[in-house]
């Protein structure tokens, strides 16, 4: 269960030329792993095969990261975000990841698919980790989850409107 592993505060890297990748089926659950993301994540193909996605959620992700990403995946969109991971023995990693749906020939949305990549340092330590900071304060200081993800959705489109871009914008100009 992800909130019954101890948190080290130690991280985890990988290579530059490496692609962490899994796939679900549409209601999120593991259907593929590739070996990267074993490696990383710190688990077993057998033990995360079948289990739902969140298992590697990190606390630290702001709630409103996760509620973007569904709701523009179930509209058939892509995104991309830098998201903080947790591994089996309680360790983190950051990637930059791409989640994107799988279509049939009907244009059915048969699973979702990750490609996950280093992200850039300079944009984690200087924009993302405070952004992130600010959303996990506003989530915290509210009175139940959906509040929380509704008062850093404000803040979040407040902060893009003053840059005047888009999500994609921010994320590619990072
Ligand atoms: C293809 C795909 C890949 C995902 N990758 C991750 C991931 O690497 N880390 C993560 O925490 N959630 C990932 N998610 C989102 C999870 O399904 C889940 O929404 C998230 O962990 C938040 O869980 P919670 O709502 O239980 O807090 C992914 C979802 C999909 C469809």
């Amino acid at each position: 269960m992800p909130n019954t592993i101890r948190l080290t505060g130690i991280e985890k890297f990988f290579d530059e030329d490496q692609v962490i990748v899994t796939k679900t089926n549409p209601l999120g659950v593991i259907t593929y792993a590739n070996k990267t993301f074993l490696d990383v994540s710190e688990y077993r193909e057998r033990d995360v095969m079948g289990k739902p996605h969140n298992m590697i959620r990190h606390p630290d992700m702001p709630r409103l990261m996760f509620s973007k990403l569904w709701s523009r995946l179930k509209r058939g969109r892509e995104m991309f975000a830098y998201v903080l991971n947790r591994t089996s023995l309680g360790n983190h990693y950051w990637v930059l990841a791409h989640v994107t749906p799988s279509f049939n020939t009907d244009q059915q949305i048969v699973g979702f698919h990750s490609n996950r990549r280093v992200p850039d340092r300079a944009a984690l330590n200087e924009v993302i980790l405070p952004l992130y900071q600010k959303l996990n304060d506003l989530e915290r200081q509210a009175p139940d989850p959906e509040s929380g993800i509704t008062a850093a959705d404000v803040y979040l489109r407040k902060m893009l409107q003053e840059k005047g871009v888009g999500y994609d914008q921010f994320i590619f100009s990072l």
